[in-house]
């Protein structure tokens, strides 16, 4: 008797996969290549979606004719996209290596962008942890349960600049700062591959979207970008650049256009900046669908002109459009391109899987029970961390925080107070059902006695009703904690807001709570930075907690009632207002700059919300308090081949011992090109115990002071610069020194 897929799992026996050299691995994808038709090159061109992905325009038909297992059988598909139960994996694969003429293995991605079975925070706000080491020790973990679901790769990190908070997709980014970028993106792709994505534990990543995806204009989802190529070099190249230093399995290009020319078909980007300046030998998948939307943005006549542009801009993979397995053949036949293009494509798809293992173990990354590996004692407790270091608290008066155990009465009011909804867009296989929420988090560290709970209202819609029971339970307690905000649900893709302010009748609640002359604490759930000045002006204190995904109760109970100390740091500006986005931190000097970016007449500024925004990048306060005194650099001049340490002396004053991320900056007092006013260059987190003091070190070089200069070259010109330490992007400690090659 046949076993059955479940049986067959269970039995199977995993093969060691080996770790080959890219020489090794070279070699033997062109040796399979030549044993390869023309049709099944192309096939592993090719990203399946599931059937379900009925996609309009691409010819998908759920048939015998076009079915899924059809195409794989011939040998048209290189991979599957968004399958993530191990069964159907298993039965994919196995028709693959047993059906298919050349036995060729299928691989399987999915976004797994902030967690996989364990939900970690949204990117956003791991982004605040400033914290490399942490995200690369989270991304082991989340690397090791994708590695358990019969997954290869997943489609992270993001790594998309961004300053527009409209954008629902700010929530996946690590925020408006290139140097923050880097060192986040590099260090999300060594806990993924963790430098050898052939082991059983780890999986391969990809860096996206490639290029600029960030800068949608308005912040309208999936609209056009269009910026000077020194931008695009100096503020949005870096992040991508470290992904591929950091040996990123793969690139995927993006639905914006670059310059006129859609991302996916753009040679510039492609070949010229990526394979060419960069010398990236991974390969590069087309965004869902991105291929086949030159069409749309008539840049292309039909899905012939897309696959022409798309391999001759040198795209290797393409995810769900399906122009390359119609076309590319006719178009080889035709003489319109050769060959060789296709196999250069086909080597990048092919040196792939045999870098992960594929050739050696195709079911690499199956197991019967996958269960038993997810949601690990210590994946929670990372989980945890990841949620205590990405709150990020604005305002604290009078130390309206920490909560006092058991002696306050407390009513937690809000929409979100007792929500689990708190996964995030793109929680893959997290469940809200098993994220805690604020409510249970607070009572299972002081018991319930002394809380009283009411939702007062929805989220969205206008509903008052619940108004009054809220105020009646707020009217009996010592202090009020109000957990508003977004739904999970009003982030991340496809949601791009015009409005950034705190949905529904919210505010009014809020308001009416005000009017009873608490003690208020506002805890702010959202997916993007908010409006939130009425609350920075009427709460006695905010924790901006974003979505913090299976341990959000547990995480915000401890900052709530001290056990843990917040450290957070905006990894994104809070504006005033929607007006004024985009408001960041690194904003040119102008020809008319405002005095302080205040109101004055006929300067760079407006009449009625100052230039500034209303929490800068970098900001975030702590229960300690610290005092940043004597910078001193260790000269004043610099030269090429010289460092420049700077140390600064940083005391807790309080008797709360505290992790600060300290941050410096530099700003070149003129330039051959306009400059931002300062650049963030260097930030390290550390911990100082209550009394304490610590000195801290920093050493810089010349490449710290590089700019694109007029001939777009990256260069440190001899200039005077100015050097800023302190703990947010405002810090006002300063040293002077020059830099002479
Ligand atoms: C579209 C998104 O833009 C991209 O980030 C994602 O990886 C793919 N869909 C696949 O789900």
């Amino acid at each position: 008797m046949e076993l059955t897929i479940k049986q067959q799992l269970e039995k199977l026996e995993h093969k060691p996969t080996i770790s080959r050299s890219k020489a090794e691995t070279l070699h033997l994808a062109q040796e399979l290549l030549k044993k390869m038709t023309l049709a099944e090159k192309i096939g592993q061109m090719f990203q399946l979606a599931p059937p379900e992905a009925n996609v309009e325009g691409l010819k998908w038909e759920h048939g015998e004719e076009n079915s899924s297992a059809k195409l794989i059988c011939e040998g048209k598909v290189g991979s599957v996209l968004s399958v993530t139960d191990s069964e159907t994996i298993f039965k994919l694969q196995k028709l693959a290596i047993e059906q298919s003429r050349l036995g060729i293995p299928l691989f399987f991605a999915a976004d797994m962008i902030h967690g996989c079975r364990t939900g970690f925070p949204i990117n956003l706000a791991m982004a605040c942890s400033f914290d490399p080491d942490l995200i690369e020790r989270s991304c082991r973990q989340i690397a090791y349960e994708v590695a358990h679901t019969g997954l290869n790769l997943t489609f992270s990190p993001m790594v998309d600049l961004v300053r527009d908070p409209r954008w629902g997709r700010v929530m996946e980014s690590n925020g408006e700062d290139s140097y923050l970028n880097s060192q986040l993106a590099a260090a999300y792709v060594r806990g993924y591959q963790q430098g050898d994505y052939s082991s059983a534990y780890s999986v391969a990543a990809c860096c996206k979207h490639f290029v600029a995806y960030g800068a949608a204009e308005g912040g309208r989802e999936y609209n056009t970008v269009d910026m000077s190529e020194r931008e695009l070099r100096q503020h949005y190249l870096p992040g991508y650049k470290a992904c591929a230093d950091a040996g990123v399995a793969s690139f995927m290009t993006s639905f914006n256009i670059y310059d006129g020319i859609p991302a996916t078909a753009n040679k510039f980007i492609l070949r010229d900046i990526l394979r060419n300046e960069w010398q990236y030998d991974g390969f590069v998948i087309s965004d869902y669908t991105s291929s086949y939307e030159m069409i749309d943005h008539k840049t292309a006549r039909d899905a012939r002109e897309v696959a022409l542009q798309s391999i001759v801009a040198g795209l290797d993979h393409e995810m769900v459009s399906m122009t390359y397995l119609q076309h590319l053949e006719e178009l080889v036949i035709s003489g319109e391109i050769k060959e060789s293009l296709i196999d250069e494509a086909v080597i990048h798809m092919l040196q792939f899987k045999y870098q992960i293992g594929l050739f050696d173990d195709p079911y690499k990354h199956l197991y019967a029970d996958r269960e038993q590996y997810m949601r690990l004692p210590e994946t929670l407790a990372l989980a945890k961390e990841a949620a205590l270091k990405s709150v990020v608290m604005l305002k604290n008066n009078n130390q309206t925080l920490p909560l006092v155990k058991n002696k306050q009465k407390i009513a937690l009011i809000g929409p979100l107070a007792d929500s689990n909804q708190v996964v995030g867009a793109w929680g893959s296989l997290a469940r809200n059902e098993e994220c805690i929420s604020l409510l249970s988090g607070m009572k299972s560290l002081v018991g319930g006695e002394n809380i009283v709970y009411a939702k007062g209202c929805d989220i969205l819609g206008n509903n008052r009703e619940d108004f009054a029971q809220a105020i009646a339970i707020a009217k009996s307690a010592d202090i009020i904690i109000l957990a508003l905000g977004e739904d999970q649900s009003m982030s991340g893709e496809a949601k791009s807001r015009a409005y950034l302010n705190i949905p529904g009748v919210q505010n009014e609640l809020a308001q009416a709570l005000k009017a009873l002359n608490k003690p208020l604490v506002t805890i702010v759930f959202s997916g993007r930075p908010l409006e939130l000045g009425w609350y920075a002006e009427n709460s006695d204190a905010i924790l901006q907690a974003w979505f913090l995904g299976n341990e959000n109760g547990n995480a915000l109970a401890s900052i709530l009632f001290g056990d843990s100390n917040p450290s957070g740091k905006l990894a994104m500006s809070f504006p005033y207002t929607v007006g004024q986005v985009p408001v960041y931190y690194n904003q040119y000097n102008t020809g008319r700059p405002s005095t302080n970016g205040e109101y004055s007449e006929y300067r760079s500024c407006y009449i009625d919300v100052p230039n500034y925004p209303l929490y800068p990048f970098g900001y975030g306060l702590s229960y300690s308090k610290f005092e940043y005194k004597e910078l001193l650099i260790d000269k004043k001049t610099f030269a090429a081949l010289q460092q420049l340490t700077v140390s600064v002396e940083i005391c807790n004053t309080s008797a709360v011992s505290g992790e600060e991320v300290v941050q410096l900056y530099i700003k070149c007092k003129n330039f051959s090109v306009v400059r931002p006013n300062r650049e963030l260059k260097r930030f390290k987190r550390v911990m100082i115990p209550a009394n304490c003091s610590k000195i801290i070190e920093f050493t810089i070089d010349k490449s710290d002071l590089a700019y694109y200069n007029a001939e777009m070259k990256s260069i440190p010109e001899n200039r005077d610069y100015m050097i800023y330490v302190g703990s947010d992007s405002n810090a006002d400690l300063s040293a002077e020194f020059s830099y002479l090659s």
